[in-house]
């Protein structure tokens, strides 16, 4: 998926060439979208990790919308992110299904796309980062299965129906209770990740049901709901509650833990750092592919050689060959100012897409009169 992605950089760079478009030294680097679907403590946790990340890199600007669980904000947030050309789009799927075709009209428009924990139903991105969900569903199955000796009632109460992560949660864990025969699922109701709906979907279980030993929340804001329905009307204690994310601080699954409301709670790690990382790697190896060439410029653009060398040379003065290479050197530049030596010099040569590292460091010190060691913070 990432070869189709190739170019984009340099397309985006000719692009900026062409239209005069702006290309000041201090505009970003890199511009990213994310397009979160939901506005909750997990997801801010997330939203900090991305942020705090972003600064460790030079020139790099993101801007985080969120959708507040509706399909509608959200395709609305991935056309502002494409018509405003960033260079990547991160984003989190409210409900797969009607979000498909919205992240493949972004990725079809050469723009790389990582999917965070919540995926589409088609394989039109550039990655997918997040935690196994079906494995979580699994574990969850099993514990409830032991706390309960192996015999007793479940209901479940499910993330939004059309999300992937409710769909996977569920997966793993009617596979981890198919092996043991006395425990059933005997009611389940879409809580639609929040506790509001909970507490009135676990009033109705309630009613419905007159013995359930055990509770399985697809999260813990769907928990708390469902120990609050129960609690209403004395039967908290009949059961056991488990959630998912694991989230420390103030009202999360872990003090809920703690204060004995939840049984137990799965972590669901939000590492938005990792994912800022993988954005990053996947930016920089579209400027570093060293088979990169003016040919596959005309080829995707479909404008003749002798059409992009003229224009190149009219705005840059440099014909493109030349003008790639300079741009390589100042993003290598860039880079060694803002890293402490702990990194070679090969390897950013690399990174920038220089074959050989001694001709890097020729043309490098030809360009600047230093070495690219001097340019070391
Ligand atoms: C946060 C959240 C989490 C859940 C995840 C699933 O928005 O609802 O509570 O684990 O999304 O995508």
């Amino acid at each position: 998926m990432i070869e189709a992605m190739k170019y984009t950089k340099w397309i985006t760079v000719l692009f900026c060439l062409l239209g005069l478009a702006a290309c000041r030294q201090d505009a970003p680097r890199f511009r990213i979208g994310v397009a979160q679907c939901s506005d909750d403590s997990w997801r801010h946790k997330m939203n900090d990790e991305i942020l705090r990340e972003a600064m460790f890199y030079d020139g790099v600007s993101v801007e985080i919308r969120s959708a507040a669980d509706d399909n509608r904000k959200q395709a609305e947030d991935v056309h502002y992110f494409i018509d405003k050309g960033v260079d990547l789009l991160i984003i989190s799927a409210n409900e797969a299904a009607p979000m498909t075709p919205i992240v493949e009209e972004a990725y079809q428009k050469g723009i790389p796309v990582i999917l965070v924990d919540r995926k589409i139903l088609s394989d039109k991105y550039t990655a997918y980062i997040g935690a196994d969900n079906y494995e979580i569903g699994r574990a969850v199955g099993n514990y409830i299965a032991s706390s309960l000796k192996g015999k007793g009632n479940v209901v479940e109460l499910t993330g939004l129906g059309g999300s992937t992560p409710a769909m996977e949660r569920h997966q793993g864990f009617m596979a981890a209770i198919s092996n043991y025969p006395d425990i059933k699922l005997i009611d389940k109701a879409d809580a639609a990740w929040e506790r509001e709906p909970a507490e009135v979907e676990m009033d109705s279980m309630l009613r419905r049901n007159p013995k359930i030993d055990a509770v399985y929340a697809h999260n813990d804001r769907i928990a708390p709901g469902a120990y609050q329905a129960a609690k209403k009307v004395g039967r908290e204690k009949e059961m056991v509650f488990v959630g998912i994310d694991a989230l420390p601080g103030k009202g999360n699954g872990l003090e809920m833990v703690l204060d004995s409301v939840l049984d137990a709670t799965f972590i669901y790690p939000t590492n938005g750092d990792k994912v800022m990382q993988l954005a990053m790697n996947i930016l920089e190896k579209n400027y570093a592919d060293p088979q990169f060439g003016v040919k596959d410029l005309t080829e995707r653009l479909n404008i003749s050689y002798t059409v992009i060398y003229k224009k190149f040379v009219s705005l840059t003065g440099l014909p493109p060959v030349r003008f790639i290479q300079l741009y390589r050197l100042q993003i290598a530049k860039k880079i060694l100012e803002s890293s402490t030596n702990n990194i070679i010099v090969s390897e950013i040569a690399y990174r920038v897409g220089f074959n050989d590292p001694k001709y890097f460091t020729r043309c490098f010190v030809k360009q600047y009169t230093q070495t690219p060691s001097s340019f070391f913070k």
